[in-house]
C-alpha cells in the first residue's frame, strides 16, 4: 500500500471507528466506517497479510470479550504493519478490561515508556512498540471430521474455540453424506471448521465465505492455508455479497438482534433460490427457523441430532 504517511492509524471495533481525513482504520468487525474523502479503511485480516502506510500515531481500541491473547496479536500488527519508527501508540480500554495487567503484558512484550492516563471511563496506555516482534501462535486443537484429523487455530474470543461445536459437527456430517459440489458458501464461517472440513473431505472443491468478524476470517484463512484449500472470505453481514453456489451452509448465529437475524435469514432464503441450504440450529429453535423457510416457499427436510437439527431447504420445483 503506497501514498503519503497517515496522521493516525486506529485499530477499532465498529463502535469506535470513524473515517476522518488523513487517518486509517483497521476494522476488527463489520460494518466498516463509511468511506469519506482522504480516509482509508482496511479489514484486520487484510492488514495482517500486506504492508501498510506507516504512521507516527496509532490508537488501539481494545475490544472487550476477546481475551488478553489479542494484545499479543495486535502488538504484531502495530509493530510489523502500522507504526513508523519512534511512533507513539495508545491502547484505549475500559478499566474493567484490566489495564494494569495489559500494561504488564506490553512491558513483557518489549514496549517502552508506558504511561497511563484516564479519559472518562477509558484508560489510555501510551508507549513505544518494540522494533520487531514474532508472530504469536494462536491456540489450536485437533478433531476428526469425516475421515480426517483436522487442526484448527481458534482463539481471540471466536465461537467454539476449544472444540468443534456439536451443531457444526452435525452439519458437517449431513453435508458429507450428500453429493459433492464445486463450490460451497459458508455463511458465518468463524475460524473455518465447516468449509475446511468439506474441502479436505472432497465434498467441495472450493469455498466462499462471510463473517462479520475480521479476526475470525484471519483465522479461517490461516486454517485454509494449513490444508492448501481454496477459500475466499468476505467481511460482511450480507450473505448475498458472495456469489451464488449450489450449496450454502450456515451454523446460524443466534445471539444477534432480531433485525440482523431477519436480514441474514432473508439473504439465506435468496441464496436458496439458486442452490441448496443446510442450516443448523439448536432444536429448541427448530420451529421458528422451519416456519421462516417454509413461509418463504422453500421445501424443508430435517436431520435431527441430539441437541441440534439441520434444516435442509431447497426451492420448490416449478410445475
Ligand atoms: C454459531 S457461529 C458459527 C461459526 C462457524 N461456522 C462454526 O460452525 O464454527 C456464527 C458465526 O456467524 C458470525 N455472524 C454473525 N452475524 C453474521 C452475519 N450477519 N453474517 C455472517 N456472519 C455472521 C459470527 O461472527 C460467528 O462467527
Amino acid at each position: 500500500m503506497t501514498g503519503p504517511p497517515l496522521s493516525l492509524w486506529r485499530v477499532a471495533p465498529p463502535e469506535a471507528s470513524r473515517a476522518e481525513s488523513g487517518t486509517g482504520t483497521v476494522a476488527l468487525a463489520a460494518p466498516m466506517p463509511a468511506a469519506s474523502a482522504g480516509a482509508f479503511s482496511v479489514w484486520f485480516h487484510e492488514a495482517m497479510r500486506r504492508g501498510c502506510r506507516r504512521s507516527q500515531d496509532v490508537e488501539v481500541w481494545l475490544p472487550a470479550y476477546r481475551g488478553k491473547s489479542l494484545v499479543r496479536l495486535l502488538t504484531w500488527l502495530v509493530t510489523e504493519r502500522l507504526a513508523g519508527p519512534g511512533a507513539a501508540v495508545t491502547w484505549r480500554l475500559d478499566k474493567r478490561q484490566g489495564p494494569d495487567s495489559v500494561a504488564r503484558m506490553l512491558t513483557a512484550l518489549g514496549w517502552a515508556g508506558i504511561t497511563r492516563k484516564r479519559d472518562g471511563r477509558v484508560i489510555e496506555l501510551t508507549g513505544q512498540p518494540p522494533a520487531t516482534v514474532s508472530m504469536p501462535d494462536p491456540e489450536c486443537f485437533t478433531e476428526r471430521i469425516g475421515g480426517q484429523d483436522l487442526t484448527f487455530s481458534a482463539d481471540y474470543g471466536v465461537f467454539s474455540p476449544r472444540r468443534v461445536d456439536d451443531g457444526t459437527a452435525l452439519l458437517a456430517a449431513v453435508a458429507l453424506s450428500q453429493p459433492a459440489v464445486d463450490t460451497v458458501a459458508d455463511i458465518g464461517i468463524g475460524y473455518g471448521a465447516l468449509a475446511i472440513a468439506l474441502m479436505v473431505n472432497e465434498t467441495a472443491r472450493s469455498a466462499v465465505a462471510t463473517d462479520v468478524d475480521s479476526v475470525a476470517l484471519w483465522l479461517a484463512e490461516a486454517n485454509a492455508r494449513r490444508y492448501a484449500v481454496d477459500l475466499k472470505v468476505t467481511c460482511t453481514p450480507n450473505p448475498l455479497d458472495v456469489p451464488p453456489t449450489p450449496l450454502t451452509v450456515c451454523n446460524m448465529p443466534t445471539h444477534i438482534d432480531a433485525s440482523s437475524s431477519g436480514a441474514l435469514m432473508a439473504g439465506l432464503v435468496q441464496r436458496t433460490r439458486r442452490g441448496r441450504l443446510l442450516l443448523v440450529v439448536h432444536r429448541a429453535l427448530e420451529g421458528r427457523y422451519t416456519r421462516h423457510l417454509a413461509n418463504a416457499g422453500l421445501v424443508v427436510d430435517r436431520h435431527p441430532g441430539p441437541a441440534h437439527v439441520v434444516l435442509a431447504a431447497r426451492a420448490r420445483r416449478s410445475p
